[in-house]
């Protein structure tokens, strides 16, 4: 039997490693190992409660404030013991998280192969984002398979000079999750708070907007709420104190805007679903969205996700007040160019990505 582990450990890999998880584990042919570093604590742990995951290992790295150095430092040092112990016959880790980089390394090191989940996606600028855009290059140079979610994103590893047959395209595992989450029936106090009005859901954590950028994306968010008295805006803030400290100083104290602690997934899919749109930084945010036919405004100057720009559910507002103010007060204003995003589709997958990736797996 082969011996597979999945190793990840912040909020977004979990949502997009469980459905995985639980492919691997249902059809009973492998061996599973979960380890997860404990990048994330509280923020992981909602996840792993929502889809039932009982990891085997918890490295419990996290700090509060914790830098690049000390997440890299201490997961390559505790990860190295339970690699020599499991002796995986492949490892599998998550798009580009400093989780996902270290572990990589360390499977590199101890020739232990790696499998790249949601491998290939680009912006080729090493800073944006940061330091996402380096993990993930530098995670493409030590795989052995690329589990590539959509074909930009091969050709991106095939340019690059991987190997064409190392090179799966999968779809995105995020889909899975989400056809999971949402439900018909589903409502929530904060729903029936911005019930009749258009509500608008924010996230923002990027390590690369903390500061200014930040300060600039919430003074447009706060304009947009003054301005237009039929928004109403729900804020799920990150638990990284930088952010909580500038959301609190800008957004605080605005009748129709919310500040809330992070929501489980379960909530926030659902929440999505009944938004009218969504502004954010993330990542995973990006491919859900469009999944639900809300359009989503990027508040970066970069995405490796050009495929949601093309079809037209994404579009990208930079991080100054005034251009964000503008893309917003845009898409509020006018009907058709809303519709039309709504209408542009979800170019990341059919939500079987975890099916073909354990087909190959398992093969
Ligand atoms: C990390 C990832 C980023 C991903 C993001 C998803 C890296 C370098 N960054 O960034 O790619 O987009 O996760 O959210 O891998 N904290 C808590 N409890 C938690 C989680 C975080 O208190 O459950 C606080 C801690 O003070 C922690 C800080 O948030 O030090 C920052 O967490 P960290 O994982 O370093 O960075 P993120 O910005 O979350
Ligand atoms: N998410 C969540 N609760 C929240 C905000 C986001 O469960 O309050 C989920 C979201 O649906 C997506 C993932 O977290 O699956 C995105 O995580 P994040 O934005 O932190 O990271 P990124 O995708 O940018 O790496």
């Amino acid at each position: 039997m082969k011996n597979i582990m999945l190793v990840f450990g912040t909020r977004p890999e979990a949502v997009k490693m469980c459905p995985l998880v639980k492919e691997l584990k249902r059809r009973n042919e492998a061996r599973v190992c979960v380890c997860v570093t404990g990048q994330h604590k509280s923020m992981l742990k909602q996840v792993l409660e929502a889809f039932s995951i009982n990891p085997d290992y918890d490295l419990s790295i996290m700090k509060e404030k914790q830098t690049l150095f000390e997440i890299t430092v201490s997961i390559l040092n505790n990860i190295r013991v339970i690699l020599e112990k499991e002796k995986p016959d492949v490892v599998l880790v998550h798009g580009d998280t400093s989780t996902a980089f270290a572990c990589a390394l360390a499977c590199f090191y101890l020739h232990i192969p790696v499998g790249h989940v949601e491998a290939g996606l680009r912006t080729y600028d090493l800073y944006s984002p940061y330091p996402e855009e380096f993990n993930r290059q530098a995670i493409g140079i030590m795989a052995e398979y690329h589990f590539a979610p959509t074909e930009k994103a091969r050709e991106n590893l095939l340019r690059e000079g991987k190997k064409s047959s190392a090179i799966f395209v999968t779809g995105n595992t995020g889909i899975d999750a989400l056809k999971t989450t949402v439900r018909e029936d589903y409502n929530h106090d904060l729903l029936k708070w911005s019930s009749g009005s258009r509500l608008i859901l924010l996230t923002a954590h990027r390590r690369e907007n903390l500061g200014d950028p930040m300060r600039q994306i919430f003074q447009a968010v706060r304009r947009i709420t003054e301005d237009y008295p039929d928004v109403k805006v729900i804020y799920p803030i990150h638990l990284n104190p930088l952010v909580r400290e500038i959301a609190g100083s800008v957004l605080a104290g605005e009748e129709r805007i919310r500040l809330i602690e992070p929501l489980d997934v379960v909530d926030f899919h659902n929440f999505l679903a009944r938004a009218a749109l969504i502004l954010t930084d993330s990542g995973g945010i990006q491919e859900e969205a469009p999944g639900l036919g809300i359009p989503v405004v990027v508040l970066r100057t970069t995405t490796e996700r050009p495929e949601g720009i093309e079809s037209g559910a994404l579009v990208l507002a930079g991080i100054g007040e005034k251009s964000i103010y503008d893309c917003v007060s845009g898409l509020l204003s006018d009907k058709d160019l809303y519709e039309r995003m709504s209408r542009a589709g979800n170019p990341y997958g059919d939500g079987k990505a975890s099916g073909r990736i354990a087909d190959i797996l398992l093969r």
